[in-house]
């Protein structure tokens, strides 16, 4: 099998989340996109008792991105012995419930997760529920030993979305801001293609940008200063397409490509975080949650600390990608929206403010 299972056995102490009338082990499946994540996360000691992961980046890398059938068939592969092992690893034969990610995501890869849990929903005859990922990601704080407190802003940033949402309770979401074309993290991904690197290019773009100056090139800062919270990151992209092609044409690329990678992450930061402080001025609001895959940048995270006037809280970098741990989690909490035995949910889209108030 390619690549390495990451597994963490020992108990994570996180926060003590939620009410339930008994302790449960809820067992959390996430096959949203291209990385299975396994989990089971214990509500009566408030933290992870097993989790492990497996990414399936290297198998699309020659394809310079995710290829839907591959991720479904390589889901398939990965799910079931993941799930012997974390429950190994956890020291339980069978879980209390069953959570899974309903989406958004890939629809392919999604069926796999939710048929996965609905036939394990019934030969373990126990509640089976649905998890909005971006929920997850959400959620993903909750998992550290000082989770944050409602109410407070989160900064939603991953491959597929960037939003700014004032959470006010579980299932409480006002979207203030969303992007009105890419996500910053394709955005992230398309800068690190231009650049000559692989996939999955955040993080490759970010490793990068190390070596080079964040000022070498004067590139837009979109949409600061103007009224409302959304994003837009194609202006940024076309602008740094521009900058590739010269110093192609210059036959300094090579030279250049860490300044060009600073340059953007700079430029992409800046626009995060100014429109964060715009959001949490204009809602009062005090803390801040960083969360989904480009929440693991780590300029992004200092210049948050540095700039945000309250309090920051990040997921470790492994819970802001993707990951079973988070779905665990949110299913955990989720558990009185437990659906009908047998439902197998997969949406490619699904609006986060939609959600419900658990068991209202
Ligand atoms: O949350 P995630 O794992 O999957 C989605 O739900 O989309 O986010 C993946 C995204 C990719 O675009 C990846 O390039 C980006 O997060 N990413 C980063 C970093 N680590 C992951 N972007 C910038 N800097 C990083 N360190
Ligand atoms: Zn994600």
């Amino acid at each position: 099998m390619p690549g390495e299972f990451q597994a963490a056995s020992a108990t994570q102490r996180g926060a003590r989340v939620g009410y339930h009338p008994r302790p449960m082990n809820v067992l959390g499946l996430e096959t949203s996109c291209d990385e299975t994540g396994v989990a089971v996360y214990d509500t009566a000691a408030g933290g992870l008792r097993a989790e492990a992961l497996y990414s399936q980046a290297d198998l699309h890398a020659v394809y310079g991105g995710v290829v839907p059938e591959i991720a479904a068939r390589d889901h398939i592969r990965c799910l079931l012995p993941l799930i012997d092992r974390v429950l190994a690893e956890a020291g339980i034969e069978r879980p209390d419930a069953v959570a899974y990610t309903a989406g958004p995501g890939l629809v392919g890869a999604l069926l796999v997760g939710s048929g996965m849990a609905a036939g394990l929903g019934m030969a373990w005859d126990c509640p089976v529920v649905a998890v909005h990922h971006m929920e997850g990601h959400l959620l993903a704080p909750m998992l550290e030993s000082a989770p944050p407190e409602f109410p407070f802003l989160a900064l939603l940033v991953s491959g597929g979305h960037s939003m700014l949402i004032a959470v006010r309770g579980l299932g409480d979401y006002t979207l203030l801001g969303t992007t009105l074309d890419d996500a910053v993290g394709e955005a992230f991904d398309k800068t690190a293609k231009l650049a000559g690197l692989g996939y999955p290019g955040g993080p490759a773009l970010a490793k990068l940008a190390q070596d080079g100056d964040a000022n070498a090139y004067a590139l837009p800062r979109p949409m600061l200063g103007r009224p409302g919270f959304d994003f837009s990151f194609s202006g940024l992209k076309t602008a740094v397409m521009l900058e590739v092609r010269k110093a192609t044409e210059a036959g300094e690329l090579d030279k250049r490509r860490a300044d060009i990678a600073a340059s953007f992450q700079r430029a992409a930061v800046d626009t995060l975080v100014g429109r964060t402080l715009e959001a949490a001025r204009a809602e009062g609001l005090e803390r801040l949650v960083i969360a989904g895959g480009v929440g693991a940048n780590r300029l992004l995270r200092q210049e948050m600390s540095a700039r945000f006037p309250g309090r920051t809280f990040y997921p470790r970098a492994a819970w802001c990608t993707d990951n079973g741990a988070m779905i665990a989690l949110a299913g955990a909490l989720r558990l009185p929206d437990a659906g009908a035995a047998g439902e197998i949910l997969a949406r490619a889209r699904w609006p986060l403010e939609s959600l419900p108030v658990p068991g209202a």
